[in-house]
């Protein structure tokens, strides 16, 4: 099986995420990490599941002005936030937009803030509305990793975010196999 974990981030966080994504993935075949802008270089054509994940911003997947808004605050601020190589570039909306008629098998995830979804939003949930639109199906119910309200990853998470990639692998070898 060959998997893509797409991300996008600005401190990081989804970054270890997708990292530990592909970690979990790796028991089933090659899973390659690219961030959103080399994913925009990339012919997806012979990927056998494409996983994409990025932060919440304002309820859903960010814009221009909250990157900039998220870099501007990392840097007035001493929170101890370092902003991640690939920030800066494009923005999963942009890529997720312009992707052409696709087909295959998908999986959307998020980092959020730690707090009830009602009051923080899922960026996944329009991550795999975009990915269903242009024709793929979601194995599995979009998912979230916590952040902290300081944008720091919660102990566990990427631990639990290579167990997703494990749970992922396996829902695709349970397709695989011929039934009975
Ligand atoms: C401009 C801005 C808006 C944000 N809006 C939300 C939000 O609506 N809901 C939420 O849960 N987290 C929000 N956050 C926190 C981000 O989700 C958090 O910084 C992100 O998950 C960290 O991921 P990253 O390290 O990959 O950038 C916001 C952060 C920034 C900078």
């Amino acid at each position: 099986m060959k998997a893509a974990v797409v991300y996008e981030s600005i401190y990081g966080n989804t970054h270890s995420i997708a990292q530990a994504i592909a970690e979990g993935l790796g028991s089933a075949g090659a899973a390659h990490v690219v961030s959103v802008e080399e994913a925009a270089r990339m012919d997806l054509s012979g990927i056998d599941l494409l996983v994409v994940g990025g932060p919440t911003h304002a309820h859903g997947m960010t814009r221009t002005q909250t990157r900039h808004a998220a870099v501007q605050d990392a840097m007035s601020r001493d929170k101890g936030l370092t902003i991640d190589p690939s920030a800066g570039g494009l923005g999963l909306r942009d890529w997720l937009d312009a992707l052409g008629p696709s087909s295959g098998r998908a999986a959307a995830f998020d980092t959020r803030v730690d707090m009830p979804e009602l009051l923080t939003g899922h960026a996944a949930k329009g991550i795999g509305k975009k990915l269903k639109k242009h024709g793929f199906e979601l194995v599995v119910d979009p998912e979230s990793f916590l952040v902290t309200g300081d944008s720091g990853l919660l102990p566990g998470e990427q631990e639990r975010a290579r167990r997703w990639g494990e749970m992922l692998a396996m829902t695709l070898s349970d397709e695989q196999q011929p039934s009975t």
